[in-house]
């Protein structure tokens, strides 16, 4: 991949939004389910509770409520939106649930796709969408990061069970000028030799068809999770691309306001932080009340961030995703929304 290339122009990050569900699920009663027990959860991972999708609440109804919060944030029309770029691996339409929420907000001159790339897919999601906005063919983008892995977890399997939630989080992306650019640099990478330490695999279940064919069904496996190698893959890749960005950027990791990492586990955050050399009180992290929630955890935080008035208007922010793929990306970003939004 070359990031070299030349940069026609650049984008700004103007506004943020989330949503969660409203169903809340502690560790206490996880204990009523599987054998373990807060103690055991907070010390490994850092997390109490997190949010469940009930009835009457779905993924793409959750996306739309943050990017409309994101939309109100910016002060933009919908109409004036090009590009709806949804980050999910749990879409309530395998065809895709972009366009659903396209319909539900009425940014009807954008085009809406899903891009799936796990925990990773919020910051490849924002890579891809820059490069529209950059380029100049478009001006206006929300990217949203959204996941239901409440769906997908064997909720009898203590090892994964108690390390996912539900939630979605969006940004408002523009084009600015190069001089201007909030996305100061990137990092992408993907190694599916490693693919089987976590995935969520297509059920093997075929079923007679007619004749001597038979078909599969579609349905998928619980997730399956080596959790000591995903640990390790995380404490070694996540600070090797930022060191490698913050190398490839000339950036001194004092000159970093915020660490805003995939939000998997504390144990993971606070080994990065420690192995970049940047004080913890710089690492943002809400996981305590949300625990894994994949593609969403990032603009979940940033959005939670931006309104609590921890990220502040020009403030550098370095951010990196991993996760399942493997995949792994990173990016250093200026938040550059209203000043003084603080709701
Ligand atoms: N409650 C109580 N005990 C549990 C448990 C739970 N929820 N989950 C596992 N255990 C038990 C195991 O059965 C094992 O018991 P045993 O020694 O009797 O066999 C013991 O705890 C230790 O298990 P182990 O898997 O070695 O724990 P760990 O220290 O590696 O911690 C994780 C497990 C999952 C917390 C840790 O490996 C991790 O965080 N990995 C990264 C996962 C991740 O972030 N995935 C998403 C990436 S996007």
């Amino acid at each position: 991949m070359d990031v070299n290339q030349p940069i026609l122009g650049g984008i700004a990050l103007r506004g943020s939004g989330s949503a969660i569900p409203s169903q809340q699920l502690t560790n206490g009663q996880l204990g009523l389910r599987v054998d373990t027990s807060d103690e055991w959860i907070r010390s490994r991972t850092g997390i109490a509770s997190r949010r469940v999708l009930g009835p009457g609440e779905t993924l793409t109804s959750l996306s739309k409520n943050a990017c409309s919060r994101a939309l109100e944030m910016a002060d933009w029309d919908p109409e004036s939106i090009d590009l709806i770029l949804m980050a999910t691996s749990t879409p309530d339409d395998l065809f895709g649930s972009a366009p659903k929420v396209q319909s539900l907000i009425g940014a009807k001159n954008a085009v809406a796709f899903d891009l799936t790339a796990a925990c990773s897919g919020f910051i490849f999601s924002l890579v891809t969408a820059s490069q529209f906005l950059r380029n100049g063919s478009m001006k206006r983008a929300l990217v949203i990061g959204a996941d239901q892995l409440s769906s997908w977890v064997d909720w009898d399997d203590r090892r994964t069970c108690v390390l996912f939630g539900d939630g979605a989080g969006a940004i408002a992306l523009e084009k600015t000028s190069k001089n201007e650019d909030g996305l100061i640099g990137f990092q992408l990478k993907s190694d599916g030799t490693r693919g089987d330490y976590l995935n969520l695999n297509q059920a093997n279940n075929y079923i007679p068809l007619v004749t001597d064919n038979s078909y599969q069904e579609g349905r998928f496996s619980p997730i399956q999770m080596n959790g000591q190698e995903v640990y390790k893959f995380a404490v070694r890749e996540v600070p090797g691309i930022l060191q490698q960005l913050l190398r490839e950027t000339s950036t001194d990791s004092d000159n970093i306001d915020w660490l805003l990492l995939h939000q998997a586990n504390q144990r993971i955050l606070d080994a990065v932080a420690d192995r970049l050399k940047i004080p913890h009180s710089k690492v943002l992290s809400n996981l305590e009340n949300y625990g894994n929630t994949s593609a969403a955890t990032i603009p979940l935080m940033l959005d939670e961030a931006v309104r609590n008035g921890q990220i502040k208007s020009g403030n550098l922010i370095a951010s990196s995703g991993f996760g399942a793929g493997l995949s792994w990306g990173a990016v250093l970003i200026k938040w550059q929304g209203p000043l003084g939004f603080n709701k």
